[in-house]
């Protein structure tokens, strides 16, 4: 079979047969020991799941899970950005494997009553593990529904009890040159930095992943560990966290450093206000077997079409203003 064929592999059969029974499997050994499988360990192999998802109206009311055509796992793994890995769409998932994911600890501290520096497995032992399947809409104006795995943000933050100071949350990437080769160029102002309010990091869509089809988190997609905020544009999805910090006042991000006038610290996915430079009102939706460059284009949601869980978080704001 040609690659080009290969590509060509009806959704369904690639989702179903292959991926999907990894995932289900992977989900079984997790209800077993969540936070020893969520750092990556998938070899239990209990018997082979039932064929198909099913996404109840509460997770759909919720937003928790979406019907839409899922991303295949070979783009969702071969069309990135993480630009500590190269700034092309390729260069992350050529790069070589040099990011070293275990062990992997998380520093948090500041505005809480039990800071702390703890072991992936320790930030995550005993909050259950989800599945969720989000759309993740790029500010660059193209889109993909993923199956993600991980826990909500809320359940790891309130460990560390947040005192009322606690106005932000800050999240920092980890920011090695010998094991993130991209860093030698300074695009951005290294670590990649983002931010959110208490009460969106608070909110149960935001979410911390660790997998990602029912596998570990590929290097590309920003193993171990990383954000999730599917209302807002991608690059909040910060990749590879060494630290979470609780702040009084708004944190400085990455991309709002580098460009302060093209990319905002709220950055909620919104087709009314356009990047200075391109219009926000459709994406390119590269689902099925779609061409990633020639993909459909659909007209964008506000909120990436989470407003009815997240938009009363911004009542009375200037969405323009607050872009
Ligand atoms: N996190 C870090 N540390 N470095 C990055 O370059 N890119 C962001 C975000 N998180 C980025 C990052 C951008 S612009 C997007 S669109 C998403 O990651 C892409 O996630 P994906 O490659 O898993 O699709």
């Amino acid at each position: 079979m040609s690659l080009r064929d290969a590509l060509r592999i009806p959704l369904r059969e690639v989702t179903d047969e292959a991926v999907y029974a990894d995932r289900r499997r992977l989900l079984a050994a997790l209800a077993a020991s969540p936070a020893l499988t969520l750092a990556g360990c998938t070899e239990a192999a209990p018997p082979p799941p039932p064929a198909k998802t099913v996404i109840t109206p509460e997770q759909a009311k919720a937003g928790f899970r979406t019907d839409e055509e899922l991303t295949r796992y070979e783009d969702v793994t071969s069309y990135n950005n993480f630009y500590e890995f190269g700034s092309g769409k390729a260069d992350p998932s050529r790069a070589r494997k040099t990011l070293r994911t275990s062990p992997w600890h998380v520093l948090v501290g500041g505005e809480c009553a039990k800071p702390g520096r703890l072991s992936l497995d320790d930030l995550l032992k005993g909050i259950k593990p989800e599945e969720r399947i989000y759309r993740l809409r790029c500010v660059e104006g193209w889109s993909m529904v993923i199956p993600w795995l991980g826990v909500p943000l809320s359940s790891v933050l309130k460990r560390f009890e947040p005192t009322s100071k606690a106005k932000y949350v800050a999240f920092v990437s980890l920011g090695d040159p010998a094991q993130m080769p991209g860093i030698r160029v300074p695009i951005l102002d290294w670590p990649y930095r983002e931010g959110l309010r208490i009460d969106e990091a608070m909110h149960p869509l935001a979410f911390l992943a660790t997998g990602l089809y029912g596998k570990p988190l590929p290097q590309q997609n920003g193993a171990p560990l990383r954000l999730l905020v599917p209302w807002k544009y991608g690059f909040k999805g910060i990749k590879s966290i060494v630290r979470i910090e609780f702040v009084e006042k708004m944190p400085e991000t990455a991309w709002h450093a580098s460009q302060p006038e093209e990319y905002g610290f709220f950055s909620n996915v919104n087709p009314d206000v356009d990047h200075p430079r391109w219009s926000q009102a459709s994406e390119r939706r590269i689902s099925g077997t779609a061409s990633k460059l020639f993909a459909d284009r659909i007209p964008t949601r506000p909120f990436n079409g989470y407003g009815p869980q997240v938009a009363s978080l911004y009542a009375g704001m200037d969405l323009r203003k607050w872009f």
